[in-house]
């Protein structure tokens, strides 16, 4: 894994974007994998003013989320696909028919996961994947259990991940219990990898995933077997390897 660690979050932001534009500049029906959460907020920025200045262009480019909470509709402020909407689409000029979060209200998780995974193939596959870690090294929702999934799956919430994302809920009983998300697998279907992590919060994650042991106690620690990834962490988030 390339690793850059950069002084603050302004300036992780700032080169993931240049490195995203660089990559969206080489191919016009650009496959995007996107993540939601804080961390990506300052990259998405950084592609909003390039898309603004002319400098990239998405009106070919698809994009495939991760992940979305379950059960949850489209038009909940907490949903991933409004996260999406408000974050990126809104601003840059995709056409959302090329937008695919995971479906929150579908009836048949396990036929739209199928379905999920399908369309990543039929778009060829992801060119560049975005992702963020959580604090408890997760990738997506791909939680630290001894067995993880490889492809698109309906999951239960590790308490842990419960919590860290109660800020956002009125109270931790609302935050939704399930997830719809991309597996290991689909995740290294990407051509390009990029992963960010920013502040002290995320340093034992970091740490775990750089240490040179492959566990799935910490899903992330997996990406060290893919070809192509880079990871941009600020200083606070490196500061335990
Ligand atoms: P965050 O979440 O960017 O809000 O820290 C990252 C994650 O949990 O994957």
């Amino acid at each position: 894994m390339k690793v850059i660690v950069t002084k603050n979050y302004e300036e992780m932001s700032r080169i993931a974007a240049d490195m995203v534009a660089e990559e969206m500049k080489k191919k016009e029906e650009f496959v995007l994998g996107l993540a939601t959460g804080d961390t990506p907020v300052g990259t998405y920025n950084g592609l909003i003013e390039k898309c603004k200045k002319g400098e990239i262009d998405f009106s070919k480019v698809h994009s495939v989320n991760l992940d979305e909470y379950y059960p949850i509709t489209p038009d909940n402020d907490q949903s991933y696909r409004y996260f999406m909407n408000e974050k990126l689409f809104n601003h840059v000029n995709i056409d959302k028919a090329n937008t695919f979060v995971p479906d929150g209200t579908a009836k048949d998780p396990d036929a739209f996961c199928k379905e999920y995974e399908a369309k990543i193939d039929e778009l060829g596959g992801i060119d560049v994947q975005i992702l963020g870690i959580g604090r408890n090294g997760h990738i997506g929702f791909n939680e630290p259990e001894a067995e993880l999934y490889a492809y698109t799956h309906l999951t239960g919430l590790t308490q842990n991940t419960i919590e860290a994302n109660a800020r956002f809920f009125a109270s931790e009983d609302e935050v939704p219990k399930q997830a719809l998300t991309m597996g290991i697998k689909s995740v290294f279907k990407a051509r390009r990898i990029l992963i960010l992590a920013s502040g002290a919060n995320k340093a034992e994650a970091i740490q775990k995933m750089l240490k040179d042991r492959i566990s799935t106690d910490c899903p992330a620690s997996l990406l060290c077997l893919h070809p192509d990834v880079t990871v941009i962490c600020d200083e606070a988030a490196y500061s335990l390897v």
